[in-house]
C-alpha cells in the first residue's frame, strides 16, 4: 500500500495558528485533569499516612503491570455538578495485571469514606458495561460507605445493576477480584460478597451489613468492628474472605497472583513489527480545526493514527464528504468512517455500504465524528435526505461488528446517531477537547427559536417584542453553547473521556485489544431500508 502523501505544510500560517489554539485547549484539559486527581482533604489523607494505608491511585499504581498503561476511563464524569468530586469517589481503568488486560477500579475512600454518590453509580454502571462487552476480569480496590446515605433515593434502585453484573459476568466466564482496603459497609460489602475472589487486609478491611453502632440499636448485641467483620474473622469464620493478607501490598500480590492464573483472552497476541505511522502525532494539534467551523481534511488525522500511515481507501470519489476505507491499528484491521463535511444522499448511502462490508468482513469500526448533519434544503429533501440518513442509522443500529467512536470536531443532530453516537452503543467513545455536541449549533439553536416566536407573535396578532426577543436569543445561545462543549459533555458522562489529541493512537491501540478479546462477528441482517 503507498503511504499516504500528505498535504500539510507545518510552516503555513494557518497551520501554526491553529496549532497554537489546539495547544491551549489541550493546556485547559489537563488543568481540568487536576480536577480528577483529588483523593481527599488533608484532615483524612493525613489519617490515612498515618496508619500506613496507600491512596486509591497508588494501590493502583502498585497493582499495575510497571510498564502497562492505565487508559483512565470517565475522569471527569459528574464534572459541573454537585457530587462529592469530579470523577466521583472512583477511579476507574484498563490496564495490564500479570500480562492481562483488565479493567482496574478503586474507590477513594478518602472522600466521604468512598460512599457512591449519584456520578459514582453513574460511572459504575458504565465500567460494568465495558467489562461485559468486552469481556475484561475487573479488579475492585475496595474501601467504600456503600450508598450515599443523604442521597439514597437516586442510587438505590439502579444501585442494584452493579451487584448483577458482577455475577452475570461470572456467569459469562468474567471473573472479578475484590481487595477490601478498609471499611466495606452494606451496599459495599456486597461488592466483595458478589465477587469470585476476594482478598481481605490484615487489621484493615471491616466488611459488615450493619456496623456496630446499628447492630447495637436493632438487636442490642455489643461487638467490635474487629470481631464483627474482620479479615481474620471473615477468612477463619465466615469465608466471605478467600485470603488473609498481611497488609496492602501483600493484598495486591495475591490479586497479581491470581490473575497470572487467568486464561488470556487475547485471540491473537499483540503483533510484532507493528509500524508506527510515518507523520509526527504533534502535528495533529496543526491539522485538528480548534475551531470547528473550519472544515479540515480528516484523512489527514487518520495518517497519523494508523499503522504506518498506510489507508486504502474504499470510493474515494464518490459522496467524498465521507471518507471510508481500512486500515490496521496495532496489526488489527479496522474499517474507518470519518466525516469531510456535511453528509449528503450519496455520503450517507456510501457509509451504509462500508457498514454493510465490516459486518461482511467481521472487521470493527472507527468512527471519527466531525459533522453538523445532513444537508438540508428542497433540493436534498427531494431525493430523500432523510431515507438515505435513515439507512445509514439502520446499518449503523444493527451493526454487530465492534465500534469505536471519537468526536474529533462537531457532533450535531442526526449526524451524531449515524455516526455511531453514544446512543448506537460503540465500546468506547472519547472526545477531544475542541469538540461539541448539540442537536445543533447554538445560533443556529437560537436563531430556529427567534423565527418560531416571531412567527408565533404575528399568528396571535402581536407585536414581536425585539428588546425581549434579543435578550431572549442572546440567553438560549449562551445556555446551548455551554451545554455543548466537550467538558459538559463529559460532565454528563456522554463519552468515556475527553482526551489529548496527539494522544489518539495510544488509545485506539488499547481499545483494539480490547474489544478482541471477543469473537468479532458481523451481522448479515438489518431493519427495511427504504429504497
Ligand atoms: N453516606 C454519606 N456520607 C458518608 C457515608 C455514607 N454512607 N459514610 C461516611 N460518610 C462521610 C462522613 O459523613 C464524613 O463526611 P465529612 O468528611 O464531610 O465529615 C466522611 O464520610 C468520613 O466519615 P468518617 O465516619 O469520619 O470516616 P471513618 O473512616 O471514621 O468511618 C465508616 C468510615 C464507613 C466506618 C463510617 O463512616 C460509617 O459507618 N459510615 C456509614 C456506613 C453505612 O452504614 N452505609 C450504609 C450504606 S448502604
Amino acid at each position: 500500500m503507498p503511504a499516504f502523501k500528505t498535504k500539510i505544510n507545518p510552516q503555513s500560517e494557518s497551520f501554526k495558528s491553529n496549532y497554537l489554539l489546539m495547544k491551549e485547549k489541550v493546556a485547559e484539559l489537563q488543568q481540568i485533569m487536576q480536577k480528577s486527581l483529588f483523593e481527599g482533604d488533608e484532615k483524612y489523607l493525613d489519617r490515612n499516612k498515618k496508619i500506613g494505608k496507600l491512596t486509591a491511585r497508588e494501590r493502583i499504581e502498585l497493582l499495575l503491570d510497571p510498564d502497562s498503561p492505565f487508559l483512565e476511563l470517565l475522569p471527569l464524569a459528574g464534572l459541573g455538578g454537585d457530587g462529592f468530586a469530579v470523577g466521583g469517589t472512583i477511579v476507574a481503568g484498563i490496564g495490564l495485571v500479570s500480562n492481562r488486560l483488565c479493567i482496574v477500579t478503586a474507590n477513594i475512600g478518602t472522600i466521604k469514606g468512598g460512599s457512591i454518590d449519584y456520578t459514582t453509580l453513574q460511572k459504575n454502571l458504565r465500567i460494568s458495561e465495558i467489562a461485559l462487552e468486552n469481556r475484561l476480569p475487573v479488579i475492585n480496590l475496595v474501601e467504600s460507605a456503600g450508598a450515599n446515605l443523604p442521597d439514597q433515593a437516586k442510587i438505590f434502585n439502579y444501585g442494584g445493576i452493579v451487584f448483577r453484573e458482577i455475577t452475570r459476568r461470572s456467569k459469562n466466564g468474567i471473573p472479578t477480584i475484590s481487595i477490601v482496603f478498609g471499611n466495606s459497609t452494606a451496599g459495599g460489602a456486597y461488592v466483595p460478597g458478589m465477587s469470585d475472589y476476594v482478598i481481605m487486609v490484615k487489621n484493615q478491611a471491616k466488611v459488615f451489613l450493619a456496623g456496630p453502632p446499628l447492630v447495637k440499636m436493632a438487636t442490642n448485641e455489643v461487638v467490635d468492628d474487629e470481631a464483627l467483620g474482620g479479615a481474620d474473622m471473615h477468612g477463619r469464620v465466615s469465608g466471605v474472605s478467600d485470603y488473609i493478607a498481611n497488609d496492602e501490598p501483600d493484598g495486591i500480590r495475591i490479586a497479581r497472583e491470581i490473575m497470572s492464573f487467568q486464561r488470556t483472552f487475547e485471540k491473537e497476541k499483540i503483533k510484532q513489527n507493528i509500524l508506527e505511522p510515518v507523520f509526527n502525532s504533534e502535528e495533529i494539534l496543526g491539522i485538528v480545526s480548534a475551531d470547528i467551523r473550519i472544515t479540515f481534511d480528516s484523512r489527514e488525522l487518520i495518517a497519523r493514527i494508523v499503522d504506518g500511515s498506510e489507508f486504502s481507501e474504499f470510493k474515494p470519489d464518490y459522496g467524498n464528504t465521507l471518507v471510508t476505507g481500512f486500515a490496521t491499528i496495532n496489526g488489527h484491521n479496522i474499517g474507518i468512517i470519518a466525516n469531510n463535511g456535511v453528509l449528503f444522499s450519496e455520503a450517507a448511502n456510501k457509509g451504509t455500504q462500508f457498514i454493510q462490508l465490516c459486518n461482511q468482513n467481521n472487521t470493527p469500526l472507527l468512527f471519527l465524528q466531525n459533522i453538523t448533519g445532513f444537508m438540508v434544503g428542497k433540493k436534498y429533501e427531494e431525493e430523500g435526505i432523510i431515507k438515505h440518513g435513515a439507512n445509514m442509522i439502520n446499518a449503523v443500529s444493527n451493526s454487530t461488528v465492534p465500534a469505536i467512536t471519537i468526536i474529533i470536531g462537531a457532533s450535531y443532530g442526526a449526524g451524531n446517531y449515524a455516526m455511531c453516537g453514544r446512543a448506537y452503543k460503540p465500546r468506547f467513545l472519547f472526545s477531544y477537547p475542541n469538540s461539541k455536541i448539540a442537536v445543533m449549533g447554538s445560533e443556529q439553536l437560537a436563531g430556529v427559536m427567534e423565527i418560531i416566536q416571531r412567527e408565533a407573535a404575528q399568528k396571535s396578532g402581536v407585536a414581536y417584542d425585539e428588546e425581549k426577543g434579543a435578550f431572549v436569543k442572546q440567553k438560549i445561545t449562551s445556555e446551548a453553547e455551554k451545554q455543548s462543549s466537550a467538558y459538559f459533555a463529559t460532565g454528563q458522562l456522554w463519552d468515556d473521556g475527553v482526551i489529548d489529541p496527539r494522544e489518539t493512537r495510544n488509545y485506539l491501540k488499547l481499545c483494539m485489544e480490547a474489544i478482541h478479546t471477543t469473537d468479532i462477528k458481523g451481522t448479515d441482517g438489518y431493519g427495511v431500508f427504504r429504497m
